[in-house]
């Protein structure tokens, strides 16, 4: 039995405009899916804008000043991600933060990489070339879904070998939206000796003071986007390390800051347009000032829960157990179950998620994990009910004529 849950009524701000309004996005669809590329507010836009034109109004006083804008950003971030500014890197997104490591670290002839099987595919994929490239081998941890702190700190304590050097672990998944027990997993990087790398894509924002869980550690570097929950404009991401980790990091792209120290030579990487990174903390402020990051958490998760309770008896006619029971659930995305064969491949992933968008005016994140398929629900500031009830009404009969066609296949 899924419980009721009340129907919330949209979140306000403080000059009474609704979330709704203070974002960028298009009216006619329905987005509910936040963690995939974010979703950028009206007024975080505009600040971006002012500071393009300022940039496009004289390029070579911008460059000229780049290096100290950065790391004045820098600095206004480190109290929402719960890190010192001198250990906060700025990169374009999380996929360069990781490239970032696996170009910084070595390895040795038989050593093994550490990753589990929630771990985001871009991101396994540049592990598996980075052990590749040293004669290393990659191991995967296969987590449960429904496993819990402990269950999930056994499945990758079982996987670490006398070989283990680096490990990847994700502080909130992408297919799977579920969290792990990071803390832990520091502790069993210190007691082994191994890197960790903590891919916080997702966490930034949904946690408050997401990387303070590395704080104080030498051997654990933390990354995540400020362009998903913190609504920054794209790209702009982190990269938070200390002490001789950090001093052996360096940027994709090297360039007159090379010779700098750690994070100051992640400020200048050639002529590149960094104008999203810089207006991620007027957006964050923003945020704050009109509804209140520990609010617009609260609203989430309530109306997380209002779609599952009001989504899962819908999908119910089609798959036994809708709700996935998540050991670490994270109440801002929830995952729902799709019935069988439905986005079961990359292929029927993208199916759908097209026929959502098209067919019921909804941008869903459908995702496929091990062999099934999967609905991430988001719920921002942004989102209201009637997301939620337009996938219901228009969506459900999308999932249902795919799996009917499904089962008459098979
Ligand atoms: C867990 C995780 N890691 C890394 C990434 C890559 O982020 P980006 O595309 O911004 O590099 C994502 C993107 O969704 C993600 O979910």
């Amino acid at each position: 039995m899924i419980p009721a849950v009340a129907r919330p009524a949209p979140l306000v701000s403080t000059e009474g405009t609704t979330g709704r309004e203070e974002w960028a996005l298009d009216p006619a669809q329905r987005h509910i899916n936040h963690g995939s590329y974010g979703a950028v507010p009206r007024r975080t836009l505009a600040f971006q804008q002012a500071l393009k034109n300022e940039l496009e109004a004289n390029p070579l006083q911008w460059f000229d000043t780049l290096p100290d804008r950065m790391a004045a950003e820098r600095a206004a971030l480190a109290a929402f991600l719960g890190a010192e500014p001198h250990e906060i890197a700025a990169v374009p997104n999380a996929s360069a933060a990781a490239s970032v490591m696996f170009g910084s670290l070595r390895l040795n002839a038989g050593d093994e990489v550490l990753i589990t099987d929630h771990v985001y595919g871009a991101v396994a994929l540049g592990a598996r070339r980075f052990a590749d490239r040293w004669g290393a081998v990659v191991r995967v941890a296969a987590v449960p879904l429904a496993a819990g702190a402990e269950e999930s700190l056994d499945a990758i304590a079982s996987a670490v070998t006398s070989r283990t050097r680096v490990a990847i672990v994700d502080h909130i998944s992408s297919a799977t939206a579920r969290g792990f027990p990071i803390a832990e997993i520091v502790e069993l990087a210190q007691q082994h000796g191994f890197t960790l790398l903590v891919d916080g894509a997702h966490a930034a924002g949904i946690l408050e003071s997401a990387a303070e869980v590395a704080a104080g550690t030498e051997n654990v570097v933390w990354f995540g986007n400020l362009h998903k929950f913190p609504a920054a404009p794209r790209p702009a991401a982190v990269l938070v390390a200390r002490g001789a980790l950090a001093d052996a990091t360096h940027p994709l792209i090297d360039s007159w800051g090379a010779g700098l120290p750690y994070p100051d030579r992640f400020d200048q990487q050639g002529t590149i347009d960094t104008t999203g990174f810089l207006s991620a903390s007027f957006g964050i402020g923003e945020i704050e000032r009109l509804f209140g990051w520990a609010e617009l958490r609260r609203y989430g998760a309530e109306l997380g829960a209002y779609a599952v309770s009001i989504l899962a008896p819908a999908l119910g006619e089609w798959v036994d157990d809708p709700v996935v029971e998540l050991g670490m659930p994270e109440p801002l995305q929830p995952l729902l179950r799709l019935p069988e064969g439905v986005a079961a491949d990359a292929a029927g992933q993208r199916a759908l998620k097209n026929a959502l968008s098209r067919e019921a005016g909804v941008e869903a994140g459908v995702m496929t994990w091990n062999g099934g398929g999967y609905l991430r629900l988001s719920a921002h500031a942004y989102n209201e009910a009637e997301d939620y009830e337009r996938l219901l009404e228009r969506g459900i009969p999308v999932i249902a004529r795919i799996a009917a066609e499904h089962s008459r296949a098979h």
